[in-house]
């Protein structure tokens, strides 16, 4: 405790063993409760609450002062700690044994009404961005920030104990490739010229082991021009890691050391080693490359019946490079008409063509629309491969390999929600490995880096780089995911120019492209580059998840809203005309006014 004029004690901390203490305390007015004449007050500071009492019997002054106390009036009161009569002790509180009859008082401050009860759990949360100070002082989100304190305070023991170096990177830098968009600052200094905001420190800490830093940390702040949802927001922060010597499973120890340390910040206890899931298998058991362990339903395949079967549509699909998945859903012979064209629907919104179901009925027999395409025998393969009882129900949609693990990935999700499946107490921890190294994309019509393209190639598929087969390169990066949700990820690095130029050119970059956006790291490469890994974790989505709330707004002291807004101070604000002017800056808004 810091001693000062104004405070001597914190409010939280006082208890019987305190008794007759003379002490000077100051907070807020957390409430005013007038019985009779005498007035009681709670005090309120970080530490927690303590009870004023004033009573016009025992000092005329001190009883004046507080009745013209208001909620929120910060005050500084002096006295002695005095025990509350034994019928009066109130145990919801750790200071509920003791009070204090004050014999000094003094308004540091007045507060206007504020515009919310603080602990109405009913506001909206626009209301309380807009008001984030007074949200903060609401004990919840206090919490949350202690917690993250005290995460990001484990995070820093754990990893200057393994020896790492913290180092700061640089926030305006030129553009680093991590597959969102780019928040860009117009140089006042080289017209025409910008900057961008990291989207991580990447490139700089790949630089630092190139400039033998060995270990490297940062609790790195990272910003993403991405469409926002409960769990992204534009600026965010990363417990940001890269190592020099070492192999992805020598990375997975480190991160494992890390992810026990500050979950046990949490309070939680977790045991490693995590279990290591191909990426693949993770797409087929759970339609998902951060999939949810906590419940079952996983996906089964039956393109192999399906392709003995007269059913013409899928086996089209089949024959055309695409998969077809299927779920059980236990008891789900009961759906009605309308509940089945609910989870098609759903399914349709999810992005699928159609949904195909199969009842099977507790009499033994099997109902469904594609049974005009399916033999008994098949039905009953079907059946089995499902693993389903009679009441069972099982759906399945066949299309291209990503749109089906991804809308059964997604169904899979709704049941577990919706049937009650999720089994919220445990922490299910996995490490997500053998990604692919390249991902082809609808939108731009080519292969683009699933990672990112600094992510090392496994080894044995090099030659698919030269032959062009990119769809079958698999890259040496992993992922952890906790509980359904990808808390980080990383990979082991490119350390040769020559293996690094090959990606730039299977991504669709021409050598002028790559040496006018990465030469200085290619470059960089031919120097002397020890074998190198990292990996980023979501510090605001670790502190979410084990604040367990919903959203990551909620564990940082100022987020944007889903419009990327500060809805405190209004940012993002216009520049004045004088300032783009001197960014060399014409404002189309501006023209438009
Ligand atoms: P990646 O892009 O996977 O990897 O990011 C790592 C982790 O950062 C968190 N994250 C976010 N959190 C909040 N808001 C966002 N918009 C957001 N975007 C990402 C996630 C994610 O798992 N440089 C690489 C890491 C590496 O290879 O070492 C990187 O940034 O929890
Ligand atoms: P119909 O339209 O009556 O000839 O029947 C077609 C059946 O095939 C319906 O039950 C559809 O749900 C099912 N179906 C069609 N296309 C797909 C697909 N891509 N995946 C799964 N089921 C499909």
């Amino acid at each position: 405790m810091i001693k000062t004029r104004l405070k001597s004690e914190n409010c939280g901390e006082l208890n019987l063993s305190n008794i007759n203490q003379e002490v000077n305390l100051s907070g807020w007015v957390s409430t005013v409760r007038d019985l009779g004449g005498i007035i009681f007050v709670e005090l309120r500071d970080r530490s927690g609450f303590f009870q004023l009492v004033a009573d016009p019997q025992v000092n005329k002054n001190i009883h004046d002062v507080f009745s013209k106390l208001k909620n929120e009036y910060v005050i500084n009161v002096k006295g002695k700690v005095t025990r509350r009569p034994e019928e009066t002790y109130n145990e919801k509180y750790p200071t509920g044994q003791v009070e204090m009859y004050p014999e000094y008082v003094e308004i540091l401050s007045e507060a206007k009404t504020l515009p919310f009860v603080l602990d109405d759990e009913n506001v909206s949360e626009d209301v309380r961005l807009k008001y984030r100070y007074l949200d903060i002082r609401r004990e919840k989100m206090l919490s949350n920030l202690v917690l993250r304190h005290n995460i990001v305070t484990a995070a820093r023991n754990y990893m200057n104990n393994l020896d790492f170096l913290e180092v700061e990177t640089p926030i305006l830098i030129k553009t680093t490739p991590e597959g969102a968009r780019d928040y860009l600052v117009p140089s006042r200094v080289q017209e025409g010229k910008f900057y961008a905001l990291p989207q991580s420190p990447q490139i700089f800490k790949q630089l630092l082991m190139v400039g033998g830093i060995e270990r490297y940390y940062q609790i790195a702040k990272c910003f993403r021009d991405e469409d926002l949802r409960a769990d992204r927001q534009p600026e965010f922060t990363q417990i940001d890691i890269e190592m020099s010597f070492v192999e992805q499973q020598d990375v997975i120890k480190v991160v494992e050391g890390l992810i026990v340390d500050t979950f046990k910040a949490a309070g939680v206890e977790v045991k490693p080693p995590f279990i290591q899931m191909p990426w693949q298998e993770a797409m087929d058991r759970y339609g998902s490359d951060k999939p949810d362990t906590r419940f079952g339903l996983e996906l089964f395949d039956i393109g192999d019946i399906i392709m003995q079967s007269e059913f013409q549509i899928v086996k089209s699909t089949l024959e055309n490079g695409g998969i077809v998945r299927g779920i059980r859903i236990p008891g789900g012979a009961k759906y009605s008409r309308k509940e089945i064209d609910d989870i098609t629907k759903l399914a349709v919104s999810f992005g699928a063509k159609a949904l195909a179901n199969i009842i099977y009925n507790e009499d033994g027999t099997a109902k469904s629309p594609v049974l005009k395409f399916v033999t008994e025998e098949q039905a009953k393969q079907i059946q089995e491969r499902a693993a389903a009882q009679a009441g069972d129900i099982i759906f399945f949609v066949a299309d291209k390999p990503k749109l089906v693990y991804d809308i059964m990935g997604r169904l899979r999700l709704y049941f577990g929600k919706s049937l009650n499946l999720i089994d919220e107490s445990k922490h299910n921890l996995l490490w997500v490995v053998d990604f692919p190294m390249f991902e082809w994309s609808e939108e731009e019509g080519r292969f683009m880096a699933m990672h990112h393209p600094f992510t090392s190639p496994c080894l044995e598929d090099l030659d698919k780089l030269d032959s062009g087969d990119l769809g079958n390169v698999k890259s040496i990066a992993y992922d952890i995911v906790y509980n359904g949700t990808e808390l980080g990820g990383g990979s082991v690095r490119i350390h040769s120019s020559e293996v690094q130029k090959k990606i730039f050119k299977a991504l669709g970059l021409t050598e002028e492209e790559a040496v006018e956006k990465f030469g200085f790291m290619v470059n960089a490469l031919q120097y002397g580059t020890p074998p190198h890994a990292g990996l980023a974790i979501g510090l605001d989505r670790l502190v979410a998840l084990l604040a367990r709330t919903d959203s990551i707004r909620d564990v940082i002291a100022f987020p944007k809203n889903s419009g990327a807004k500060d809805l405190m101070s209004d940012a993002p604000g216009e520049a004045s005309l004088q300032q783009l002017r001197e960014l060399h800056l014409k404002s189309t808004a501006h023209q438009h006014k």
